[in-house]
């Protein structure tokens, strides 16, 4: 009897001691850059640290970017031994050397494989390697693990990722793990524990509305996919609709903006996908407004949810520590939408959030003016460009 519950409080401890582990890893949902979006497989040391660099001259490791993560191609095959190997032409210093400017940098070092054979553009896969490949990143000074779904030759999703996240757990350092299976086995009701963040939809394509033929998807079709997802989301585990487009050219700036308040609506990872280099100055603003990050990476760790749906608008709310709010009037439509909002009929019960705006009046913030816009004691009025947000802050004023 003795042992069994001996045997029990062990089991009850390390459960524990995961699920603390997995939240000090991603206590807020990641951010960095990574290069797939705009570089596809051509990714170099040279690109890798110019980037390192941009994010420091750029202000964004400021506004809290940390991860300079590779995506697909860095690797090449294996030795005979089963070693990974990156490839020597692009990456002639080697991973350990990259991973050490990044460090030197204060930024931290993301890297990506493939819980196949191969990954998805044909570069060796882990399967069957995941515990030297988890050794190899840990030696190196990886911090940050992208693991995709191609070639899985019919492999059990959970299981598969299980063995992965085993993996790194058992390589002794903290590598933070992002699940990459495009939703299609539900990772939101199995990741908590595995990974720290999942994705939850096909590849984002840089415009904002329309699925492409290969399976790409604009912003409207992405937040559509993800809206419902909130309850799985928290602090250490993270629904992922992919990354970030801004800059990349496909979309206005009033469309790039509305993708990224609803990233941080939503708790998203928020990864850079542009030329950080290069970036013009209406991108720099857009993905460095410190006031809307602070709606993605509040601590409460609350995913936002749609609160009311008139069609082509539509109000997002999102739950904030010490009973603040951040509510965004989303515009779906080609055409302007002329609000005219009375808070005093609105009334929010969610979870344990119980908000009316009949006792307690709340300060207006709007997130992308800077500006403070008065109270909810009377009407909001705006107007809100085709395809834009009005995105607010809302403070109980103090009585
Ligand atoms: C896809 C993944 C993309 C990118 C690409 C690389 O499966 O969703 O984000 O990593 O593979 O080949």
């Amino acid at each position: 009897m003795k042992k069994l519950t001996t045997l029990f409080l062990l089991v009850l401890f390390s459960t524990q001691l995961f699920a603390q582990r997995a939240e000090t890893l991603a206590p807020t949902p990641p951010m960095g850059w990574n290069s797939w979006n705009k570089f596809g497989c051509n990714v170099s040391e040279k690109l890798i640290e110019e980037m390192a660099d941009a994010m420091l001259n750029s202000g964004m490791a400021d506004a809290g970017y940390q991860y300079i993560v590779i995506d697909d191609c860095w690797q090449v095959s294996r030795d005979s031994a089963g070693n990974i190997i990156p490839d020597p032409e692009r990456f002639p210093s080697g991973m350990k050397a990259l991973a050490d400017y990044i460090h030197s940098k204060g930024l931290k070092f993301g890297i990506y494989s493939c819980a196949g054979s191969m990954t998805c553009q044909k570069r060796p896969g882990s399967r069957g390697y995941q515990f030297q490949d988890a050794r190899q990143y840990a030696a190196w000074g990886v911090d940050y693990l992208k693991y995709d779904w191609c070639y899985n030759e019919g492999q059990n999703a959970k299981a598969a990722y299980q063995t992965m996240s085993d993996a790194l757990k058992a390589s002794g350092r903290p590598i933070v793990f992002s699940m990459c299976e495009w939703g299609s086995n539900k990772p939101w009701e199995w990741g908590k524990g595995i990974g720290n963040l999942w994705r939850t939809t096909g590849d984002i394509f840089d415009s904002f509305k329309g699925a492409i033929n290969w399976g790409g998807k604009g912003v409207l079709d992405i937040i559509d996919l993800n809206a419902d997802l909130w309850p799985y989301a928290g602090p250490g585990h993270w629904n992922d609709p992919d990354m970030l487009e801004v800059g990349n050219g496909g979309m206005t700036g009033t469309e790039y903006k509305t993708h990224f308040s609803m990233w941080c609506m939503m708790a998203a990872p928020l990864m850079a996908g542009n030329d950080l280099r290069t970036m013009d100055d209406e991108t720099q603003k857009i993905l460095t407004n410190e006031e809307v990050i602070q709606v993605d990476q509040d601590a409460l760790g609350e995913q936002g949810f749609r609160f009311m749906d008139y069609g082509d608008q539509e109000i997002w709310v999102k739950f904030l520590e010490n009973d603040e709010l951040a509510v965004c009037f989303f515009n779906r439509a080609d055409e302007p939408w002329k609000v005219n909002y009375d808070w005093g009929k609105m009334g929010i019960s969610h979870q344990d959030h119980h908000v009316t705006f009949h006792n307690t009046k709340y300060d207006l913030r709007d997130l992308w003016q800077h500006k403070d816009i008065g109270n909810t004691g009377k009407n909001l009025t705006a107007g809100i460009p085709a395809h834009g947000v009005l995105m607010l802050r809302l403070t109980p004023e103090k009585k």
